[in-house]
Parts: structure tokens; sequence; C-alpha cells
């Protein structure tokens, strides 16, 4: 059939959407979601603050729900994520330095077992990197120094010999100081042999000015020897849309599927909630939005026929 999973799948690539413990009590969404989409990334159901909200106390329900709903329409699950600075409960923020990196530790080996063999990948750590390319201070880095990096790939691959291990952030989609320094880290990383299989571009985009050197960027990332994932992609502009927006962004995300489909190391591209009504942007980005492949009611845009006839 022509659905974004079909044609992907025909190309030994996926499409993937993110999908929360509330989208699953619409019909609407999960229609759409388990017949056009192979891959699912919990939108917030494995991150810190709802997996260990207190000292080791591990809550996987909701993010089990996500899994379920991913086995039962035959899709695999990017786990997303392990090391964060956001959605970080406070508890480890305020943890003396010297018991961070057992916390960080425990944490993502309790997590990563919990899923093993359920996860294709996970997102290991999260948005490192501030806009110049210096490595973000947060808890983690205050605690350890940059090392913190390649102690989380080791631990989550002890825990998970399978998965696929990611770092991912936004703004490297395209060349420039903070996609050089994921590079530069990448790099080093392979170099000292840690496990690392990919690099997950977040591609949260504004229509129009989705940056010219995607391609060329990843084309360096994979022959660093790492895979490649487009992990969120959306691509907003300003409400109510214009048709002339609407028509961009079927340009904007063609040239994206295209981008990844050109480089062979280029595994998939997912976007970040299945329609407007259910994505993040207008709450995260005042008076934007239209930022998915489907509309207000849940009808495919002309971002989603681009979508078709790249694949
Ligand atoms: C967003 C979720 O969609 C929101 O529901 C939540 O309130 C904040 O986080 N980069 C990421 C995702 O890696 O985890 C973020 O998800 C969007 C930006």
């Amino acid at each position: 059939g022509t659905t974004l999973r079909d044609l992907a799948e025909a190309k030994g690539s996926y499409f993937g959407t993110a999908l929360t413990q509330s989208n699953l009590s619409s019909s609407t969404i999960t229609a759409i979601a388990g017949t056009q989409f192979d891959m699912v990334t919990p939108g917030n159901e494995m991150k810190w603050d709802t997996t260990e909200s207190s000292a080791g106390n591990f809550n996987f329900g909701p993010g089990d729900q996500i899994v379920s709903f991913a086995k039962a329409h035959s899709m695999r699950v990017r786990g997303h994520t392990l090391v964060w600075h956001s959605q970080l409960p406070n508890w480890v923020s305020s943890l003396p330095t010297a018991q961070v990196q057992a916390a960080m530790e425990n944490h993502i080996t309790t997590e990563a077992t919990h899923y093993k063999g359920q996860v294709y990948s996970w997102d290991v750590v999260n948005e490192p990197f501030n806009e110049d390319g210096s490595l973000r201070t947060d808890a983690f880095t205050n605690a350890m120094g940059s090392g913190y990096i390649a102690d989380a790939l080791r631990t989550a691959h002890a825990a998970d010999p399978n998965a696929k291990l990611y770092l991912n952030d936004y703004n490297i989609e395209g060349l420039g100081a903070k996609s050089d320094a994921m590079y530069q880290l990448v790099s080093s990383l392979k170099q000292q042999g840690v496990p690392i299989d990919g690099v997950g571009f977040e591609s949260h985009f504004i229509v129009g000015q989705v940056p010219s050197t995607l391609k060329a960027n990843i084309q360096r990332f994979t022959a660093l020897g790492v895979n490649v994932a487009i992990t969120e992609l959306d691509d907003r502009m300003p409400v109510p849309a214009s048709a002339a927006n609407l028509a961009q962004q079927a340009t904007d995300y063609a040239y994206v599927v295209n981008s990844c489909l050109a480089v062979s190391g280029c595994v998939g591209v997912s976007q970040w909630g299945v329609g407007d009504p259910d994505s993040w942007i207008p709450g995260f980005f005042s008076g934007y939005g239209a930022a998915t492949m489907y509309d207000d009611n849940y009808q495919p845009k002309a971002a989603y026929n681009a979508a078709v006839t790249a694949l």
C-alpha cells in the first residue's frame, strides 16, 4: 500500500513518529501512527523525570505502554533518552558532585536493562552542546567533565549490547560550529573505541530554512563510521498557515527525505508527533505551528504527499 512505512521499508529505511501516553487514547492518532509509521519514539515516557522521579524508584509503566503499542503494530522503538539536562528531576541536579556518576550509571543500567531487546536504539545522551559548540554545563559536566559522555555510552552498551547507541542534538543538521563540535566528539569517541553507533539530527526546522548543507553533513558523519538518523522532524511556520508556507513545507519535507535516502548510512526519518494538533510546536514556539504532515483534522497535507513522492 502507499504508506510512508511501506515505501520506506522498500528502500531499507523506516519512517517514524513520536507518541506520548496520552496520544494512545486517541483513536485518530493511533490509527495513523499504526499504519503510516514503523518506528516510535516515546515523546516523554522514557525521560528521567518519568522513569526515576526519585532516587532509585523506577517507573517504566508509561514507557511500557508505548513499547506495547509499537509491538502490536510491528513498529520498532527509538529509546529516548537516558541522559539529558532537561526533564531531569531536581534530586539529580542537587546531588553532591561525587554522587552524580553513580546515579547516572545506575539510571542508565536500570533503564537500558529493563528495555533490553525491546528498543532498536537509545538516544544515550541528548542535547550535550551549546550553540557555539562548547559542552553544556549541567549536573553531568559539573561532576565528570566531558568524560560523562563516553561513560554513559559504555554503561548503556554493557546493559544492552544490541541497541544502537546515539548522541542526539538540534541545530547540528547543517555545517556549523555546533555540528563541528558533534563531529569532533564522535571522531574522538570512535578513535578511543567507545561504543557509538549513530548521531541523531533532531531537525526542528523553520519553513524555508532547512540547511542546504544537510546532505553534505550527513555524509561527513557517516564517513566516520556512524549512522545518522533524522530523529524529530518538524517544520514550523507562523499560524494561521499560508498556502505559500504549506507549499514550501512540502518542498522542505521532500528535501529532508531525499537527503537521508541519498546517503546509505542515514537509516531513517522520524517526525516529532503525528499531526499538527499533537505537535509540541505551538506550546514551545509562540505564534508557530502547522509543523507536521497532518493538518488540524488529521488530513494529510502537501508535506505528506511530498514525502510519499520522495520515498
Ligand atoms: C519535548 C516534548 O515533545 C514535550 O512534550 C516536552 O514538554 C518537552 O520535550 N528535543 C527533544 C525532545 O529531544 O525530547 C523534546 O520533546 C523536543 C526537543
